[in-house]
C-alpha cells in the first residue's frame, strides 16, 4: 500500500530489521523453551491484522460490539469532560473504527484534532490514516509504528497539551496482572499533564461458553489468526511448518482469570526453521502457548488502576455488562 500523500499525515517508523530481529529472537527463544511459547505481538503482520479485523466482526466476538455500544452512548460525555482542546492518543489502534466515535465527539467541541495512533503494524496505521483523513478535514495524524514501550517514549517527546490516551479492546488483557500494572505505570508517567486522561477498555469475567466461543469461532477465523503465526515463521524465517499438522485451541482458565490460546501439534513431528538453524521437535499433542486474554472483575478494577498510579474517575458498561470502559487520571 502507498502511504497517504497528504501533509496531514506523518509516520514515525521504527526499523523493520529491528522488528524482524525481535521475531527471530522470540521464535528461537520461545520454541526452544518448555513449555513452548510465542508472543502474541507477532500475530499482527499484514495478514494477521486483517484477520483480527475479521474477528471483530464475528458474531461470537462480543468484545468489539460491546465496546462500540458503550462509546456510542458515552463518547459525547467523555469529550465534553475536557475544557481545552485535546490530543487523542491511541495504543494499538488497529483500524481505528471505534476511535471514530471519539474523534467525532471531540471534533464537535474543538476545531482541529491531532490523533496519534501507536501500532505495531505499519500497514494498519497507514490504512486507518487514509480512511480517517479522507473523512475529517480538521484531523491531523501522527502515526507511530512501534511496540507500545517504544511508542510511549515518542509520545512524551512529541505531544504537549491535554491528552486523552485510549487503550481499547481490552488489549491490557494480554498482560499478566503484574506486567499490566508495570506498563500502566509507564503510561501514567507519560500522561503528566494536569488534564490528561486514560480511557481503558477491560473485558469482564462471564460465562465460560461465551468466552470460549469468542476465542474459537465457528468459521475458524480465530484458528486462522492463531496459525498465521506459523505461516509468518515460514515466510519470514524459512520455517517449514505444515499448517495442516497443527490445530487451534482456546479455553477459559477460571482460576487464572484468563482465556488461553494454544497451537496444538496433531502428531509427533520435527520442524526445521532454516534461517534460525533450528529443528524443533513436537510431541503428539504438545502445544505452543500463543496468547493470554485476562478478564476482570468489576470490583477489582479500581484497585488495579490504583496500583498503577491511576484514579478511576468514571466507569461505563454495555447494557449486558459484558465489558467496561474506564476513565482514569494519573494520581499527582
Ligand atoms: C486484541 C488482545 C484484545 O484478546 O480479545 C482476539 C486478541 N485473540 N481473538 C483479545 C484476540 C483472539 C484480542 N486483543
Amino acid at each position: 500500500m502507498t502511504p497517504p500523500s497528504t501533509d496531514r499525515f506523518t509516520l514515525i517508523e521504527t526499523d523493520a530489521q529491528v522488528a524482524l530481529d525481535t521475531l527471530a529472537q522470540d521464535v528461537a527463544r520461545g520454541l526452544t523453551a518448555a513449555p513452548k511459547t510465542l508472543r502474541c505481538r507477532h500475530f499482527y503482520d499484514q495478514r494477521g491484522s486483517a484477520l483480527f479485523e475479521a474477528i471483530c466482526d464475528l458474531p461470537e466476538y462480543y468484545v468489539t460490539r460491546a465496546e462500540r455500544e458503550i462509546l456510542l452512548a458515552h463518547a459525547g460525555a467523555i469529550a465534553t469532560s475536557f475544557t481545552e482542546p485535546v490530543t487523542l492518543i491511541e495504543l494499538g489502534s488497529g483500524s481505528a473504527v471505534k476511535t471514530r466515535l471519539l474523534i467525532e465527539a471531540l471534533l464537535a467541541h474543538q476545531q482541529k484534532l491531532l490523533f496519534v495512533p501507536v501500532d505495531i503494524s505499519q500497514t494498519a496505521l497507514e490504512e486507518s490514516a487514509v480512511g480517517l483523513l479522507g473523512c475529517y478535514d480538521e484531523l491531523e495524524v501522527l502515526g507511530v509504528a512501534a511496540p507500545y514501550d517504544v511508542g510511549l517514549a515518542h509520545l512524551h517527546a512529541h505531544i504537549t497539551g491535554p491528552r486523552l490516551a485510549l487503550w481499547l479492546g481490552s488489549s491490557v488483557g494480554n498482560f499478566a496482572p503484574g506486567a499490566a500494572v508495570a506498563f500502566l505505570r509507564d503510561v501514567a508517567t507519560a500522561l503528566d499533564g494536569e488534564a490528561d486522561r486514560l480511557l481503558i477498555g477491560m473485558d469482564l469475567h462471564k460465562d465460560r461458553g461465551v468466552l470460549e466461543r469468542a476465542y474459537d469461532d465457528a468459521q475458524g477465523v480465530t484458528a486462522d489468526f492463531n496459525l498465521n503465526l506459523l505461516r509468518r515463521i515460514n515466510g519470514e524465517l524459512g520455517g517449514r511448518f505444515d499448517l495442516a499438522r497443527f490445530s487451534h485451541r482456546a479455553f477459559y482458565d477460571e482460576a487464572r482469570g484468563r482465556v488461553e490460546m494454544h497451537i496444538v501439534s496433531k502428531r509427533a513431528q520435527t520442524v526445521a526453521i532454516d534461517h534460525l538453524d533450528l529443528d524443533i521437535a513436537f510431541a503428539d499433542g504438545e502445544t505452543i502457548h500463543t496468547e493470554n486474554a485476562y478478564k476482570y472483575r468489576i470490583e477489582s478494577i479500581p484497585a488495579l488502576l490504583a496500583e498503577a498510579g491511576f484514579v478511576l474517575e468514571r466507569q461505563f458498561f454495555d447494557r449486558q455488562r459484558r465489558f467496561s470502559l474506564n476513565l482514569a487520571y494519573p494520581r499527582r
